[in-house]
């Protein structure tokens, strides 16, 4: 027997003072099947908790663009490298469920590792999309994006949602997931969310707050750096000699970049020609922390 949800009858929806909370797979179907029969169509959030203004900005923008909103939270070993911080992710369960409340999210799914891995996450079918997953995050966190990719398959496998909203904060995720969905042929679409920031333009992140207070205002040159990037290329500069003023800039601001860069938009590789879409990215470490973030470019 599926276990019953928390509250069955729901009314309309951002007038809610509760949300359902879904672990298993059958608790999550018998929801969505009966809002699909209601006619609703469904968007989702996938995230793995301890969130932020930058996480419920996807909240809002999925219910702009779906009657019903479903979040995930699920901390994925399989996208963590065994030196990263997998156990000392911040897990903040309590504060979580209030925000996705108040953004009028529909239900939580918060599955078990069971029900995501029920075969373990060592022999589990696993989804590697090439190309875009290669360079950059993938090259310096070898495995991250196949446990991403097969983490979000499984998960719109679940959901069966029409749509899922990706920030663009993790752009080379962004692209991977709506490559994996091209070439998987699975029937969603993508909608990329701008990237939330504080007020220094540092991006919000889980990770921040692994920041020690003068840590987090000497990462606010992480978009410093990303926006004199943008402004140098407008300036018709070089592509080699703005990457290498990036590391310099990041280096004086006493961060230690993983890369600093201009690619190609559409998949990563380096720019060739002019009418290319750009972006700019950036990936840092600060004491303990390892930060990242982008703009066009
Ligand atoms: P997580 O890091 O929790 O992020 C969940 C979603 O929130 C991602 O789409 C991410 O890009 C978005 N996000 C995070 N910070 C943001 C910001 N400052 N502005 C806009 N969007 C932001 O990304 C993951 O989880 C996982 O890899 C996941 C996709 C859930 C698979 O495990």
């Amino acid at each position: 027997m599926p276990r019953p949800c928390a509250a069955v009858n729901s009314p309309a929806p951002n007038t809610r003072s509760d949300m359902d909370i879904a672990i298993s797979a059958a608790e999550l179907r018998a929801r969505v099947s009966a809002w699909r029969r209601e006619g609703a169509s469904i968007g989702f959030v996938p995230t793995m908790g301890n969130l932020h203004q930058g996480h419920f900005s996807l909240v809002d923008l999925a219910r702009r663009n779906a009657d019903r909103v479903v979040a995930s939270i699920y901390v994925n070993p399989t996208q963590f490298g065994p030196s990263e911080d997998f156990e000392r992710y911040p897990r903040t369960p309590e504060a979580d469920r209030a925000g996705l409340i108040e953004h009028g999210c529909d239900l939580l799914f918060a599955p078990t590792a069971e029900v995501l891995y029920p075969f373990g996450t060592g022999t589990t079918v696993r989804v590697d999309v090439p190309v875009v997953s290669d360079p950059l995050e993938g090259a310096i966190r070898p495995g991250h994006f196949i446990g991403v990719a097969t983490v979000v398959a499984k998960l719109f496998n679940l959901v069966q949602a029409d749509i899922a909203v990706f920030g663009r904060k993790d752009y080379q995720q962004l692209l991977v997931v709506q490559r994996m969905v091209a070439d998987l042929c699975l029937p969603i679409e993508i909608v990329p969310a701008p990237i939330e920031r504080e007020a220094n333009g540092l991006a919000m992140s889980s990770r921040n707050q692994y920041l020690t207070p003068d840590e987090r205002v000497r990462a606010g040159a992480i978009y410093a750096t990303l926006a004199e990037m943008q402004r140098a290329l407008q300036d018709g500069q070089s592509i080699s000699v703005v990457e290498a003023m990036a590391h310099e800039k990041l280096i004086a601001a006493g961060l230690e970049p993983d890369y600093a860069t201009v690619r190609r938009a559409d998949d990563l590789r380096p720019p060739e020609g002019l009418g290319e879409e750009r972006v700019a990215l950036i990936a840092a470490r600060i004491g303990r922390t390892r930060l990242i973030d982008n703009l066009p470019a």
